[in-house]
């Protein structure tokens, strides 16, 4: 009995492990890290545009702030060197980090007018500021994510 227990055990750890390791082709630490963030940005932002649909604004509030909390964050994530395989982060990232911190800046000024827009439930300007959003995702991706 206490064996079995044990072999169902170490099963559950393996493939907690297993699962942790093949995340993002292997990506560790703090790529890891910000791949995560991205990623949850990415659902978040999907979210959104449905709620958007759905005239649903109080909903995108808290999901537009934590894009935003991620953005305001998001330089620190970067540090020098962590480029390395499977990141996409350009090099250009460290040759202009203040043009990247802009481009962060940039997004999170457009979330926050998100976050505003749906709170006072102004359907043109959260469209705006939605169309804003995914604009500077994209443009912060030309520049400083490899493809
Ligand atoms: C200031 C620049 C910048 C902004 C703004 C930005 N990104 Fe990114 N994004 C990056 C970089 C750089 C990477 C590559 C990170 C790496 O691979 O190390 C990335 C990676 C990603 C990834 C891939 C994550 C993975 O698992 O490999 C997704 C998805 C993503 N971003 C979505 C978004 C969305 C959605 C937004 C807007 C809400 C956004 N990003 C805003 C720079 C940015």
């Amino acid at each position: 009995m206490v064996q079995k227990l044990r072999v169902v055990t170490t099963l559950i750890l393996v493939s907690v492990t297993y699962v942790g390791a093949v995340a993002h082709s292997g990506a560790t630490g703090i790529v890891k890290e910000r791949m995560d963030y991205f990623k949850a940005s990415s659902i978040n932002l999907k979210k959104i545009r449905a709620h958007i649909s759905n005239e649903n604004y109080a909903s995108i509030v808290p999901l537009a702030n934590s894009i935003a909390s991620w953005n305001a964050k998001m330089p620190e994530y970067f540090p020098a060197g962590s480029n390395k395989n499977p990141s996409e982060a350009s090099p250009k990232i460290w040759s202009d980090f203040k043009g990247f911190t802009a481009a962060a800046q940039l997004n999170w000024e457009a979330t926050i007018s998100l976050a505003k827009a749906a709170k006072n439930g102004d359907r043109n300007a959260v469209i705006n500021a939605f169309k804003a959003t995914a604009a500077s995702c994209k443009s912060c991706h030309k520049t400083y994510r490899l493809k």
